[in-house]
């Protein structure tokens, strides 16, 4: 059993790496990154204790055909479903993996060719750990329930839709939207329309799906039940990058454009601004409704090496240590990134007001946090106040205490977990 178990683990490690490395696609130079997040697993894999419960198979979406709701490369959707038991069988949790987001037609036909693009190349048994873990001593408060982890393979946070795709034979479907409405009406019928908690969460681009359908899933939940949703990693930041050029900006007015995706946006936010800076959460998180929480590193790497740094801006590679390994950067780069931090703070100033937010800011180098034990909870895991993540959350989302979390600027955290790029 025990083979089995590392094998399912390793086709997933081997999958997120190369989830991760098509992330950076569509960036003005594609990095190719052999050393991605979950490396520090390899010295721990032996340690961990999987229970075999926990891999679970995928499912295709059964209605996907009759919705039309399509991966980029026209297969269908999937998702991961494992049953809820005792306690928690009415309730639900969802979780939405991230990936990135293609910006172009060349970017987004090469990721037909990877399970962010097509359910062909999707591994069929994913190990379910940290908040879809049913450990309960890794996961206290959602162990029992309902939980689904939902493929992300349209490439614009599940808000494209198929109006722009190109009417010329190049065959990419852009079905974002539809994906997320088949996918909740198959969820409904699975019983989740009797759920009495939900909690909707995704990490990074899954993350920023988690906002922008936060308010469409509340409705869809009984009156009465408690519906709240949780980001992690998906605050991307609308800030220039250390040459003072907009590449988020651009980047997103790309996908915007290339998926249509204003449809699915806060009409608020685009009768205010530049409609494709509602891909921001900054400019859109006031008009959610629904009870919210935020889990991001003040020093998310995939921001910092995307955002801030990307490879462009650093001609001469002066960034290049920096941001393979934060302990590698000097102090002028540290300020830069203390820089990035406050404006991360100052984004939240207003949401952390209200009352039934709550936000885990840590200052780590990391990126999503609550998809892996060793981030969510374990002895080692971050820290805020000598609470971690999964405390955090469960004490926000039962009302047990109000959390309004910021960690001291780095490096005065030791509790972090922080990626270290240049192990090989
Ligand atoms: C279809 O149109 C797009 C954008 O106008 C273009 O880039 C692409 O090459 C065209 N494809 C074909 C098959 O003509
Ligand atoms: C931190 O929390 C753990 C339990 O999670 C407890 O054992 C420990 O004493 C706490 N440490 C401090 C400094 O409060």
């Amino acid at each position: 059993m025990a083979n089995h178990r590392l094998r399912a683990l390793f086709c997933w490690r081997k999958l997120t790496k190369r989830d991760w490395a098509i992330a950076f696609v569509g960036f003005t130079t594609i990095v190719f990154i052999y050393t991605l997040f979950f490396d520090y697993r390899t010295d721990q894999a032996s340690s961990l204790d999987l229970s075999d419960n926990d891999v679970v198979d995928l499912t295709l979406l059964h209605n996907a055909e009759e919705r039309g709701a399509f991966c980029l490369d026209g297969s269908s959707p999937g998702y991961h479903f494992k049953k809820g038991f005792g306690s928690g069988s009415s309730n639900w949790l969802l979780h939405i993996e991230g990936g990135g987001w293609c910006n172009t037609i060349e970017s987004c036909s090469f990721r037909k060719t990877t399970a962010l693009g097509s359910s062909n190349f999707m591994q069929r048994q994913v190990h379910f750990a940290g908040i879809l873990s049913s450990d309960p001593s890794q996961n206290a408060d959602f162990f029992n329930w309902n939980k689904v982890k939902i493929r992300y393979c349209d490439g614009a946070s599940l808000a494209g839709h198929p109006e722009s795709e190109l009417k010329n034979g190049t065959r990419l479907f852009f079905r974002g939207q539809l994906i997320w409405e088949a996918l909740m009406d198959e969820l409904l019928s699975l019983g989740m329309s009797n759920a009495k908690q939900a909690l909707l969460s995704g990490c990074s681009a899954g993350g920023l799906a988690t906002l922008i359908h936060c308010d469409d899933f509340r409705d869809l939940m009984p009156k009465q039940a408690t519906v709240k949703c949780l980001a992690d990693a998906s605050f991307f930041l609308e800030e220039q990058d250390v040459l003072g050029k907009r590449t988020m900006e651009s980047f997103y007015h790309d996908v915007f454009h290339l998926q249509g995706v204003a449809k699915s946006l806060h009409k608020d936010c685009l009768s205010r601004v530049e409609p494709s800076k509602c891909l921001f959460p900054q400019e859109f998180i006031k008009s959610i409704r629904t009870p919210l929480f935020i889990v991001n590193p003040a020093y998310d790497f995939w921001q910092i090496r995307n955002i801030l740094v990307p490879d462009a801006s650093d001609p001469h590679n002066n960034w290049r240590q920096c941001k393979l390994n934060i302990h590698s950067c000097n102090p002028d780069q540290i300020e830069i990134l203390h820089g990035f931090r406050n404006s991360l703070l100052k984004a939240l100033s207003e949401f952390q007001q209200i009352e039934d937010r709550g936000m885990f800011i840590n200052s780590c180098f990391v990126h999503c946090q609550t998809w892996a034990a060793e981030t969510w909870h374990s002895f080692n895991s971050p820290r805020i106040n000598n609470k971690t993540i999964a405390q955090s959350v469960g004490d926000w989302y039962f009302n047990r205490n109000a959390v309004k979390l910021t960690d001291c600027p780095y490096p005065c955290n030791p509790t972090c977990y922080n990626m270290d790029f240049t192990r090989g």
